[in-house]
């Protein structure tokens, strides 16, 4: 990347970053940045290493060299959901304040879920149930509110419609959207839907066997004829052809357990991000 692009106030800032798993590099010299307030997506195919890539900017795993600034608060939504499937959604919830500091008074506060209930409002009626029993886009939904207990600045989703329906995904694009307009939260969104990850976010990055392939706003790599084709499904621009819509993509994998697939163009989440997306505007 043109490192004279980075700006002291990013939030993320990330430089010639090198991971490895043991002799293998999942990571070659990747550079990224994400402003304040941001919507970045991170698309790429199957082993690209977008979870190393997310998972070392949250810390889980340490670089063999290059840098990785984060200036702002960071909350994950891991690849999975990963669930504490025994407790109530709501004791998850408050899981995902166990970072901040604070006691007493302060610390009830931080614990105060109700705000995560207003925001994703579904979960007001599952509040009390085991989450493990609850469906794919409930269970997402669930890990998205955790991630948002910790007071993120700067959220990262990793797979955010990995095995739901089309109208789950709409609905929790919807969500990001209004969290992004209304709390100025920058999210970096890794999505195997790259329609949706470009309608939902202003910039993308495509990584291709450990490297960055191409980078730029999304409206651009949207209408590049070879990101089209590999990630669009389609000789190019947005619009899928209508055959292709019944197929399933290569891409797409089902969650064990959640009863729910994703079809390869989820056209209406498409609409719905880029509804909210004009709305945002
Ligand atoms: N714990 C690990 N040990 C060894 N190799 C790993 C480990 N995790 C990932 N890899 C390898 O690193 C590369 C990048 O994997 P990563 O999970 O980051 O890809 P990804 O883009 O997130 O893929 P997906 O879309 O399937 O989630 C792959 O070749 C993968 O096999
Ligand atoms: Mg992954």
């Amino acid at each position: 990347m043109n490192t004279s692009q980075l700006s002291r106030s990013d939030v993320v800032e990330v430089r010639n970053l090198v991971v490895r798993y043991g002799m293998a590099t999942a990571l070659d010299n990747v550079s990224l940045r994400v402003a304040p307030g941001e919507m970045v997506a991170l698309v790429g195919p199957n082993g690209a290493g977008k979870s190393t890539l997310v998972n070392t900017l949250t810390g889980i795993l340490t670089p063999a060299s290059g840098s990785v600034e984060v200036r702002a608060r960071i909350a994950q939504v891991p690849e999975g959901r990963q669930m504490f499937g025994d407790l109530s959604v709501d004791d998850n919830l408050r899981l995902g304040a166990w970072q901040l500091p604070g006691r007493g008074k302060s610390r009830r506060k931080q614990r105060d879920t109700s705000w995560v209930y207003e925001l994703l409002p579904d979960l007001v009626r599952v509040r009390d149930r085991r989450a493990g029993g609850l469906s794919g886009g409930q269970q997402q939904m669930v890990a998205v509110g955790r991630a948002l207990m910790s007071r993120p600045e700067v959220l990262v989703i990793d797979e955010l419609s990995l095995g739901l329906a089309p109208l789950i995904v709409t609905d929790l694009a919807k969500h990001l959207a209004a969290l992004n307009r209304e709390r100025g939260t920058a999210v970096v969104l890794i999505e195997q839907n790259a329609r949706l990850a470009l309608d939902l976010c202003s910039r993308a990055y495509v990584l291709e066997a450990g490297r960055i392939a191409a980078e730029g706003s999304s409206a651009d790599l949207a209408t590049s004829p070879d990101i089209a084709r590999a990630y669009l499904g389609e000789a190019q621009g947005l619009t899928s052809p209508p055959e292709a819509q019944d197929c399933p993509g290569p891409n797409d994998r089902a969650t064990p357990g959640t009863g729910e697939t994703a079809p390869g163009h989820q056209d209406t989440a498409v609409q719905a991000a880029q509804a909210a997306t004009r709305e945002a505007k």
